[in-house]
């Protein structure tokens, strides 16, 4: 009997569907939320109100997709937190309903673990090639998303120990501020990706902030670099449109040897030679490059999520609750979603 997953994602400002059977992603479809973009940021109450636009529409194409019936569905994940309420709730009162009418089990599934599970995601024509790279175990991931940067010890599927944290802003957040700040749309770091690539990455010098053993800190890195182009654009009205490029290459290229150094470190300490990435930011192509090159030197075994599943999609979700339906975590009908929740 095959099993078939449908996955929900809807935490943020991307509504989701995806079909995962036994471990193989069928379709991953997602709506992405236009209405943002004019107020540099996502607008909570605007997000709800389009993730319920949305996911019917979503779920349907992605089932089409995929190619196979609402009947073959075994069980339904969806996001339970973290993330924005009103958001969280749309996906869980959908997932709760699907449930109950087709009576399949519920699964509900935290949004940093389905981050770093999508790790072993496998594509259908990977059947055919037997040496697919999936992380074993134990391995550390470094989570990087818009909410969270995290260093975490996976021992297991679904048994995972947070052993550092950022402990002030995401480094997401500190890519999506700092491009901001240069007038640059949300969300901003992808636009600082593209831009750094016909830029100098020494140009300018900008603070590592400190922070104790694994933990990270990125807010005096923000500080810094609003400081650094108040000044500049003081002398010169034209600072950030003469050295855009120069900017955004010289801010990449500390957030990363920010992420790299500590992950050095933890590899050090703990003797963990497996490292993964996870998470919006590990789309970055900067990051993915440091990472390689510090591979190769270390002789770590390096996993990243291809692009497509970096940021948030609904694979990711239907692929964590593959593990959990093969160990039987089901939910019930009282579950609630939850804004916060630790891997
Ligand atoms: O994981 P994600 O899609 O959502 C959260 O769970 O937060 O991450 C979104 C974050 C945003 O801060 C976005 O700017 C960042 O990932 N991001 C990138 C890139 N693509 C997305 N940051 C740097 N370079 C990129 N190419
Ligand atoms: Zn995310």
């Amino acid at each position: 009997m095959n099993i078939t997953i449908l996955g929900i994602e809807s935490s943020c400002d991307d509504t989701a569907a995806a079909i995962v059977r036994d471990g193989y992603i069928l379709s991953s479809v997602i709506a992405d939320q236009e209405v943002h973009k004019k107020y540099g940021g996502v607008v909570p109450e605007l997000a709800s109100r389009a993730h319920q636009k949305n996911i019917v529409p979503v779920v349907d194409v992605a089932v089409r997709q995929a190619r196979i019936r609402e009947n073959d569905i075994s069980a339904i994940a969806f996001t339970r937190g973290p993330g924005l309420l009103g958001s969280l709730l749309v996906g869980t009162s959908f997932a709760k309903g699907f449930a109950l009418a087709r009576k399949i089990p519920l699964i509900e599934v935290n949004h940093l673990q389905a981050h770093i599970l999508v790790l072993f995601l496998k594509e259908k024509d990977q059947k055919l090639n037997k040496n697919v790279k999936v992380p074993g175990f134990p391995f550390l991931c470094l989570l990087v998303s818009g909410g969270h940067t995290q260093l975490i010890i996976v021992r297991d599927y679904l048994e995972m120990e947070v052993i550092g944290q950022t402990i002030d802003d995401a480094a997401g957040e500190a890519f999506d501020k700092c491009a901001k700040v240069m007038g640059l749309p949300y969300p901003g770091g992808p636009a600082v990706d593209k831009l750094s690539l016909s830029g100098n990455p020494e140009a300018f010098v900008f603070t590592k902030p400190k922070a104790k053993r694994f933990n990270l800190s990125f807010s005096g890195l923000k500080t810094n670099f609003l400081y650094f182009l108040r000044d500049r654009l003081k002398e010169d009205k034209d600072f950030i449109k003469k050295y855009k490029a120069d900017l955004c290459a010289s801010l990449q290229h500390t957030i990363v040897d920010i992420l790299l150094e500590k992950c050095i470190l933890v590899s050090e300490e703990t003797g963990i030679n497996n490292i993964a990435l996870a998470g919006g930011v590990s789309a970055n192509s900067g990051l993915r490059k440091a990472f390689h090159q510090e591979a190769d030197k270390r002789n770590w075994s390096l996993f990243i999520p291809e692009v497509r599943y970096t940021t948030d999609n609904a694979a990711m979700i239907a692929i964590t609750g593959y593990y959990k339906y093969l160990k039987k975590d089901f939910a019930g009908q009282d579950i609630v979603p939850l804004a916060r929740m630790k891997p």
